[in-house]
């Protein structure tokens, strides 16, 4: 007996998640870019970058959690649509790859309030996140055969 996902079952529950997820995702790559910026030397230019750090380190940390629940949500509405769309591995790919590069490279470098330092950091950081959103948004563009049916 198959059990209907309640996802699919409501109109509304879809769009709503989404609403979550553009939420989390807003917290969350919003925060690390604040930091990113004020490597790249503008922004909050009142506080170093690991002070800002630690005070968004929470944000950024539930923004990720929302996006990590919201997200398997969305995708348990289809999983077989999903996991055969290059986009959505494309941004699974890139999203692992900022979640390691976030708390290991970039927690590093941000914690040494090096002068001047970080800007390469910073760039690679704005760079994955944009990906990760890059292949979010083509998700609802491009089927698993890659041609492209909505231009
Ligand atoms: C910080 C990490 C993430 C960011 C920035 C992000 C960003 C996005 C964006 C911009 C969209 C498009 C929304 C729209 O077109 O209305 C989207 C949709 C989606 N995301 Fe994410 N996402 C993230 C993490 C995840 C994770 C971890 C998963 C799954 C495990 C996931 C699964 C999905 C799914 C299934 C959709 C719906 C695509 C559709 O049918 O239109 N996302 N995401």
């Amino acid at each position: 007996m198959l059990i209907e996902n309640p996802l699919n079952s409501s109109e509304l529950a879809f769009p709503i998640l989404e609403c979550f997820h553009i939420v989390g995702f807003a917290i969350s790559v919003g925060t690390i870019w604040l930091v990113d910026f004020r490597l790249l030397g503008f922004g909050m230019l009142r506080e170093s970058p690991s002070q800002l750090a630690k005070d968004t380190f929470f944000w950024t940390l539930g923004g990720l959690i929302l996006m990590l629940f919201s997200g398997l949500m969305l995708f348990s509405s289809g999983p077989e649509d999903y996991y055969l769309n290059y986009a959505f591995d494309f941004k699974m790919l890139f999203f692992v790859s900022g979640i390691i590069f976030n708390y290991t490279v970039h927690r590093r470098t941000v914690q040494s309030d090096a002068p001047g330092g970080g800007k390469l950091v910073a760039c690679i950081s704005i760079g994955l996140w944009s990906l990760v959103i890059f292949g979010g948004i083509f998700i609802g563009f491009l089927n698993s055969t890659l041609d492209i049916h909505h231009i």
